[in-house]
């Protein structure tokens, strides 16, 4: 049963969606995940049907506010706008008037003032979708902030390990890489452990954060030894775009240690899934016949983006401002 209701409204199942805004997944609890991921799972059939279209958000507008670069997620929600009957508007910093000097905050209320009805937003600042969400009464969805979160790539990824796995409870989930800088690895941890799934982190010490087990994580060094009793292996992409220094000795040696190659994966369960975000680097992070073999879902999980993002903006959309 999928049930928007009235903003600031506390139901005592919690099987209600409250929020105007999606910001994190730290801030949901599991039955708001389990709601969301439910919900997308009865919109995913839409994608399969010869008009991909339903009317749920006929009449509302979304607007795509990128201030950083996507391929993935901005055309993931523009689709899920669209197969949803919403109308949808794509700015970008490139092009706006940010690039001459006006706020965030500005550009947001000018945005809401056309009478949209849901921001989603792309920002390198950790807490900018926060601040906005703050600023102003049409809802905020976060698709990314800085290294915070990335909501909407978590409840993608559970959407996919619980669509192959048929579950989340107990199963042993390995986020790899670059930890540090990764707001998917960030989401992926809340989600998981909130769902009840055994997360371990492992890459170079310099790109795994102090303190990460207090999130209830498990940390290894030693990818060998990390890969042996996963079912799932979500490989993260280096993030040189944010990293502010020198993490590891160069891209070949982190490739030895911390790529995951066809020799590797003889040391994984046989059953293991490899999840990647996207954009690969193939030959880096992740071997392009290991990206492209019978293991990956790494294009299952780009499909069911549409449907997570569909009943995202459904969910947030509808709900009483
Ligand atoms: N996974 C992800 O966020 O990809 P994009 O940067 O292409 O949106």
């Amino acid at each position: 049963m999928i049930r928007p209701g009235k903003r600031e409204n506390k139901d005592p199942d919690g099987a209600r969606w409250m929020r105007k805004d999606l910001l994190s997944l730290e801030e949901l609890s599991r039955e708001e995940i389990e709601l969301v991921l439910d919900t997308a799972e009865s919109f995913k059939e839409v994608s399969s049907r010869d008009i991909k279209k339903v009317p749920a958000l006929r009449g509302k507008t979304i607007a795509n506010l990128f201030f950083e670069s996507s391929t993935r997620t901005r055309t993931s929600f523009e689709l899920a706008a669209k197969r949803l009957s919403a109308d949808i508007v794509n700015f970008s910093s490139t092009g706006s008037s940010t690039s001459k000097g006006e706020s965030l905050r500005d550009t947001a209320r000018n945005i809401e003032a056309m009478h949209i009805d849901t921001i989603v937003m792309r920002h390198s600042s950790s807490g900018s979708a926060e601040y906005l969400a703050r600023s102003i009464r049409a809802g905020v969805i976060n698709a990314g902030d800085g290294i915070h979160e990335h909501p909407t790539q978590g409840l993608l990824d559970i959407f996919t390990i619980r669509e192959k796995k048929k579950k989340i409870e107990g199963l042993r989930v390995c986020l790899v890489g670059d930890i540090l800088h990764s707001r998917v690895a960030r989401s992926n941890i809340w989600g998981l452990k909130k769902l009840g799934a055994k997360v371990t982190v492992c890459g170079p010490p310099t790109l795994i954060p102090r303190g990460i087990e207090t999130l209830g994580v498990e940390v290894c060094y030693d990818l060998d030894r990390a890969v042996q009793d996963q079912d799932v292996l979500n490989i993260l992409r280096i993030q040189l775009e944010r990293q502010r220094g020198v993490f590891f000795p160069s891209i070949r040696e982190y490739a030895a240690e911390y790529g995951i190659s066809k020799e590797r994966m003889k040391q994984a369960k046989s059953d293991v899934i490899i999840m990647h975000p996207g954009p690969v680097n193939r030959g880096v992070e992740l071997a392009g016949e290991v990206a492209d073999g019978p293991q990956s879902v790494i294009l299952d999980q780009v499909t069911n983006g549409v449907a997570v993002r569909m009943a995202v903006l459904f969910l947030t959309t509808l709900v009483e401002r």
